[in-house]
């Protein structure tokens, strides 16, 4: 039965650190990294994901042909590229895992798969990734409506998903729930300016700088509060150790959004100075975070290695930030920002997505098969999904981690080396290509409901 489980409660004050996604495995008599056969993510935003991860593939493959001088450019391509990793990677992965990683860590009830959220998030999608190249206003303003829609849909859901109130709140183990819910809040926040930055409604709002406004709602505040989220829930599971505390992780997701908050706030004001205590809160709780939990993953080999690699290429764009914002014209503007954002998103997004999605998609993988209905939830339905074969184990393989470090080198050359820059950008994009081509065929090889079913 599903509806109204309870976490196994903490015996110890060192059993109290260990999550309890895991000790609700040992409750049952299983190994801390067994599966719960309730849990999956849903198989539509896997294939969803699968597909966006192929058309990158291709998208990446244009430009690298367009680098090369061999076929014209396209100014909305750009955004198709950025954005099918951003939206069709990064957001369908998080609306298709979060609410059972939340059910996991915090042991309430599991939320039945709502097809509803999964059309309105992609019908969303679609209508941007044809209205935003071709800067068609009302296709813009229903695809952004629409994600923004399903977004808000996802928050209340995670809300409701509230842990039971433990006995002893100061060693209870800390979940990534209220990361998830924080990185969902600027996503709203990060959409909604970038829907407007076609239709102008920047102005209206008082945003001063809206590209820079949506960038960094996105990148530090969405899109690093989802990881760091990922990170509490995934890092103990995956290497047996205790993860963070109550007050660590408060501290963490403090600093994190509150610094993501001033960085959001200075380009929408037009006061750059505030970018300088954001990032050095951003870096703060980020230097936390990999010290506790990314470092001591180390031993578990590649997929260890291709997130520790990948945090550099945040933490040293932010380290470099407070140069730019102080060095002013001399440093930033023309060569910097075409290529920023790029470097952010293949550097460090993509890469810590590869390592940390297929761990995360085993943990809440399904054993049983196709057609069970959580009880409480509508009969109608939709539970498909995965299983998890082993213990949760990071993505990435050495081929994966070479090409991962080579992109963003690529792209900073580009910037360091203007006579190089056609080049090294279409060795980028050639490198991105087979990335996400693997990206597509980790999460095609999660194993079937079928397969589950057989074994
Ligand atoms: C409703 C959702 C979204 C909409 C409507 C949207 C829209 C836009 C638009 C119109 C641009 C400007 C393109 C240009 O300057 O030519 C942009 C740029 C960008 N967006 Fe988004 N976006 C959305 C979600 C996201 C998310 C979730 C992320 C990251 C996690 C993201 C990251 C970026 C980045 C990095 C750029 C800069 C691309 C570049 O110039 O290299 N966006 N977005």
């Amino acid at each position: 039965m599903i509806g109204g489980r309870q976490a196994a409660r903490p015996t110890s004050d060192r059993d109290a650190l260990v999550p309890a996604v895991m000790r609700r495995s040992r409750a049952a008599g299983n190994a801390p990294w067994d599966p719960d056969p309730e849990l999956e993510m849903p198989a539509p935003f896997r294939w969803t994901a699968v597909l966006f991860a192929a058309l990158g593939a291709l998208a990446a493959l244009d430009a690298a042909l367009v680098g090369l001088g061999l076929v014209p450019t396209h100014a909305g391509l750009l955004w198709l590229r950025v954005h099918l990793v951003t939206l069709g990677l990064l957001a369908e992965l998080a609306f298709g895992l979060l609410p059972g990683l939340v059910a996991l860590a915090t042991g309430g009830a599991v939320p039945v798969f709502r097809p509803g959220r999964w059309l309105l998030l992609n019908l969303g999608l679609l209508t941007l990734l044809v209205g935003i190249p071709l800067v068609r206003r009302p296709m813009i303003a229903l695809g952004g409506t629409l994600v923004l829609a399903a977004t808000v849909w996802l928050i209340l859901e995670l809300w409701r998903q509230r842990p039971a109130p433990a006995p002893d709140a100061g060693v209870q183990p800390a979940s990534g729930r209220r990361f998830y819910l924080a990185a969902l809040l600027f996503l709203v926040v990060g959409g909604l300016v970038g829907t407007g930055l076609w239709l102008g409604w920047g102005p209206g709002l008082g945003i001063r700088v809206p590209r820079e406004t949506h960038i960094h709602a996105n990148i530090w505040g969405f899109a690093s509060l989802l990881m760091a989220g990922l990170l509490v829930d995934l890092a103990p599971a995956l290497s047996d150790r205790a993860g963070l505390g109550r007050r660590a992780a408060n501290l963490v997701l403090g600093s994190l959004s509150l610094g993501a908050g001033l960085l959001l706030v200075a380009p929408w004001t037009g006061l750059s100075w505030l970018m300088l205590p954001g990032i050095l809160l951003y870096i703060l709780a980020t230097a936390l975070l990999y010290r506790r939990l990314v470092l001591p993953l180390f031993p578990l080999g590649v997929g260890a290695r291709l997130l520790l690699t990948s945090y550099l290429w945040i933490l040293l764009p932010a380290l470099a930030l407070p140069l730019i914002v102080l060095g002013g014209e001399r440093v930033s503007a023309a060569r910097l920002e075409p290529v920023g954002p790029s470097i952010l998103t293949y550097g460090w997004l993509l890469p810590a997505l590869l390592a940390l999605a297929p761990a995360a998609a085993s943990l809440v993988a399904k054993a049983a098969p196709t057609g069970r209905v959580a009880s409480g939830s509508k009969p109608e339905a939709i539970r498909e999904g995965s299983r998890m074969v082993g213990p949760p184990r990071l993505g990435g393989s050495e081929r994966v981690w070479v090409a991962c470090s080579f992109v963003p080198l690529a792209l900073a050359a580009s910037i360091g080396f203007p006579e190089l820059a056609a080049p090294a950008r279409s060795l980028a994009f050639v490198l991105l290509a087979g990335l996400l081509a693997s990206f597509a065929r980790t999460l095609m090889d999660l194993p079937d409901p079928a397969d589950a079913a057989a074994t």
